[in-house]
């Protein structure tokens, strides 16, 4: 049994935001940006919350390929900046498509920047239980409402984004292959901060990283996820069509590709344009990659997240 892609779709904040703006404000520069990251520019939202950019993509994702999102089942929505700790931001982008609510399921998964990999592993068990039929995944974030835009070593790397992936179970589709892992991270490498225990302790809600420490955790962990998943799923690293890795560093992707002997144009990558969009980035790749032709469905891909909890998981399946 597998899993067939239906319909994918995305969105992204309404304003760019380019290195050079950013280094108006901040003591950075364009050029050292693009050599660290790869990134010249990102989307800022500032009027739309995480659920409009997720219903915004859900939305293109059933325009494009002609679906009805009342057939959809199920929506599970990857982000760690939800709009609100409650309802959920799956809940709010039910009510804001008019999804019939006897049918649907919805929750929030937060694993930060694997949320999506996790989504889709959860997704196609679902499916796989044939309880579901259609279930919607989407990874949208707005991650500007929690940077401290004086710190330049955060604040240069997110955007905001969402990207939606429709997948239905069956039969005769290639299956869906996913194996995620958490390190829980006690020492807070990547963190928000939420809410205290004692009102003293109370902090902004910013992130705050390491980004030395999640750089060298991402070079480790990137290449034996996609080896076990290649194994589990009984296929070669080297017969896969596309790689898409979460776009967290346009370093942290070539040198995982390099080290595992991977052509670096099977490499997906939007960095470049929208920066690092956590949970959202996947998807959004894959959206923007079917849209300018670099992607095409029936080819073999390999999605792998990583990023907070410290958490990492990939997911072999047919686009
Ligand atoms: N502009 C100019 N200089 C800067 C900037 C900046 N924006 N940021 C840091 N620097 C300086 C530092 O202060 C340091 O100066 P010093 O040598 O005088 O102390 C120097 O540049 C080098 O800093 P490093 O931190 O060593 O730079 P590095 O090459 O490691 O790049 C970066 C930093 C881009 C953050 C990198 O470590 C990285 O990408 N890490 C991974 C982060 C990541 O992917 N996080 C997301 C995970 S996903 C999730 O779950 C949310």
């Amino acid at each position: 049994m597998g899993i067939k892609v239906s319909a994918v779709g995305h969105a992204l904040g309404e304003r760019v935001l380019t290195n050079h703006e950013l280094a108006q404000h901040i003591d950075t520069s364009h050029e050292w940006i693009l050599e660290r990251t790869g990134i010249t520019q990102r989307y800022i939202s500032d009027h739309k919350n995480t659920s409009d950019l997720g219903t915004q993509a859900l939305k293109n994702a059933c325009e494009r390929y002609n679906l009805d999102p009342q057939s959809i089942d199920a929506i599970i929505v990857a982000t760690m900046t939800p709009d609100h700790f409650t309802p959920s931001t799956a809940s709010l982008i039910q009510a804001k498509m008019g999804l019939n609510p006897l049918k649907i399921m919805a929750f929030d998964v937060n694993v930060a920047c694997s949320g999506f990999v996790v989504g889709l592993d959860l997704a196609s068990a679902l499916l796989e239980s044939k309880r579901f039929k259609r279930i919607a995944i989407i990874g949208a974030e707005v991650f500007s409402k929690i940077l401290d835009w004086n710190d330049r070593t955060t604040c240069i790397l997110f955007g905001d984004g969402a990207g939606a992936m429709i997948i239905d179970y069956d039969e005769s589709a290639p299956p869906c292959v996913c194996v995620n892992h958490s390190e829980g991270d006690l020492d807070g490498t990547l963190r928000a901060c939420g809410v205290p225990l004692l009102q003293e302790d109370a902090r902004p809600l910013i992130l705050s990283m390491q980004g030395k420490d999640v750089y060298r955790f991402a070079v480790d962990v990137i290449p034996s996820v996609m080896q076990e998943c290649a194994q589990k799923a009984k296929l070669t690293l080297e017969s896969l069509d596309h790689v898409i890795l979460h776009q967290a560093n346009q370093r942290i992707m070539d040198y995982a590709m390099k080290r595992l002997n991977l052509d670096l144009s099977k490499s997906i990558s939007n960095i470049a344009k929208v920066g690092n969009t956590s949970a959202a980035s996947i998807p959004l790749a894959i959206s923007m990659a079917l849209l300018d032709g670099s992607l095409h469905h029936g080819e073999s891909v390999m999605v792998v997240g990583f990023g907070g909890g410290l958490s990492y998981g990939a997911a072999s399946f047919t686009l």
